[in-house]
């Protein structure tokens, strides 16, 4: 009997032994993440009308630090997240700029006033000029995860990187759309031109007469049309955003962030170099009805594929890709066809925030095993983006982004590799009930054993 509990007790104590590693070095990384939560400056808008604004110096976790994952949504004044069938959000953007130290920026000024020697662009490491951004997404912000997962982190305000004499600092740019009331909603969220009554652009330069929606029309201050004889009331709206982070140190394995858009017009020729300034990406495109091309035997989908060469390498880490209504997925695969990456949207199908019927509420994303997918500098991947053709869209996106890491996770002995996968801590869960499930059985037989008049031995 004694020989017996003993046995279980020695069981119980390997089991703590063996699962306190992962316990501890699990928990160590949760304790250590800090939350921040902002609001973006407010902004006012009423049935038809349109934001687009540019916000410099925002909120942001200040130091150095590993970015784990950013969220944002938009809410009234109450705290509400709305819905996007009132207020559609066409993107938010959000990008990191240094500014010479003295030089004040106020939310609110304007780019065009700042001294160009006074301000450098702190963009992300991918290959388009124009997509500075780190963060960004639209729409399917709500349900789209965006974190970024151990031990990995986005770093930033590396006092290394920031040029001397300069500081780091963020611009939010947010673009929305009120469609309360207005005539035709997609219409209005595709920023079609005629709905928009536009013919110039935001600097007053006629637009091509082919140009017939997309973001030229729907600039900050534009007004879509709306249904005759309405007159809504304008609302207050935020951007609330949410950055989780930790301190940078030692344990955490930066990732760089790289933007492919499907209409990079890049074609290598014999004199590429892959430097970005070979790449223009248009960023919108247009999708063409299926029954208007004649090609509604290709299934009535618009499939759109371009080969990219790699100036980086490293371990693909995740994957998300970024369409507009009508979109049906979007790919990132080696040239020989093997999928690496593939992210999905995920429609709506009820009228309260987050599934809104006819929105893209969601994108899929993927997070490959770190070191399953490897990409080598200078390969050439191929990006997919589809969007359904059975109808006419105007302005519609095809970005991917992608975070890479140089370095894998180095073991620490060797069941810590582990640790920081779902399997550990399904692992680790069946660990803690192994040893709840053996502890009660102890207390119980300890108590019966108590019970029945006998001594209690061991513990
Ligand atoms: C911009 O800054 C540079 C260097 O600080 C200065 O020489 C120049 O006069 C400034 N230009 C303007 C338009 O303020
Ligand atoms: C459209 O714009 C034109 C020129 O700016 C203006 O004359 C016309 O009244 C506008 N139409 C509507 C319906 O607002
Ligand atoms: C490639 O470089 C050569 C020599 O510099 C030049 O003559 C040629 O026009 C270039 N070709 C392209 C496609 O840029
Ligand atoms: C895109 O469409 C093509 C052709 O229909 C299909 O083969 C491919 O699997 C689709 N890709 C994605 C990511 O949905």
């Amino acid at each position: 009997m004694e020989s017996c509990n003993q046995g279980w007790l020695l069981l119980v104590g390997i089991l703590v032994t063996l699962s306190l590693p992962y316990s501890q070095a699990f928990w160590g990384t949760e304790n250590k993440i800090q939350t921040s939560v902002f609001l973006s400056p407010k902004f006012v808008l009423g049935p038809g009308s349109v934001e687009n604004r540019f916000y410099y110096n925002v909120d942001f976790p200040k130091g150095h630090i590993a970015v784990k994952s950013f969220d944002a949504e938009v809410i009234d004044e109450a705290g509400n997240p709305v819905p996007l069938h009132e207020t559609y959000l066409h993107h938010w953007v959000v990008a990191r700029y240094f500014v010479r130290k003295g030089v004040e920026i106020s939310e609110f000024d304007d780019h065009a006033k700042f001294n160009r020697s006074d301000y450098i662009s702190g963009r992300n490491s991918g290959i388009c000029p124009n997509l500075v951004q780190f963060f960004g997404l639209g729409s399917e912000t709500r349900k789209t995860s965006t974190h970024v997962p151990d031990p990995y982190g986005i770093e930033l305000g590396n006092p290394a990187e920031i040029p001397a004499g300069f500081e780091e600092q963020w611009l939010l740019n947010i673009h929305a759309i009120d469609t309360r009331d207005v005539e035709n909603k997609l219409g209005c969220t595709e920023c079609r031109c005629d709905l928009y009554n536009v013919t110039v652009d935001a600097f007053g330069r006629p637009l091509r007469p082919d140009y017939k929606g997309g973001l030229l029309c729907c600039y900050d201050h534009t007004q879509c049309r709306v249904k005759h004889g309405f007159k809504g009331v304008r609302r207050t709206l935020y951007l609330r955003y949410v950055v989780k982070w930790v301190d940078m140190d030692r344990s955490v394995l930066p990732v760089k962030i790289y933007i492919f858009d499907i209409t990079d017009t890049w074609k290598r020729t014999p004199n590429s170099t892959g430097s970005i300034t070979e790449h223009q990406c248009k960023v919108e495109y247009d999708i063409e009805p299926c029954h208007a091309t004649g090609l509604a035997d290709d299934g009535c989908i618009d499939n759109r594929r371009i080969s990219l060469d790699m100036p980086f390498g490293g371990y693909l880490i995740y994957g998300v890709a970024h369409q507009h209504s009508g979109g049906i997925g979007s790919a990132l695969y080696r040239e020989d066809g093997q999928l690496m990456c593939s992210s999905l949207p995920i429609y709506g199908e009820g009228e309260e925030p987050g599934n809104e019927a006819g929105y893209i509420v969601g994108m899929t994303t993927c997070y490959p095993q770190p070191g399953a997918i490897e990409i080598s500098k200078g390969e050439t991947l191929v990006l997919e983006s589809n969007y359904s053709s059975i109808r006419h869209h105007t302005g519609v996106m095809g970005l991917f982004y992608i975070l890479v890491a140089d370095q894998l996770p180095k073991p620490m002995h060797t069941l810590h590799t582990v640790i920081q996968t779902h399997d550990s801590i399904m692992l680790l869960t069946i660990l803690w009930a192994v040893v709840a499930v053996i502890a009660v059985a102890i207390r119980y037989r300890l108590k019966r054993e108590g019970e029945d008049g006998y001594e209690a031995i061991g513990i």
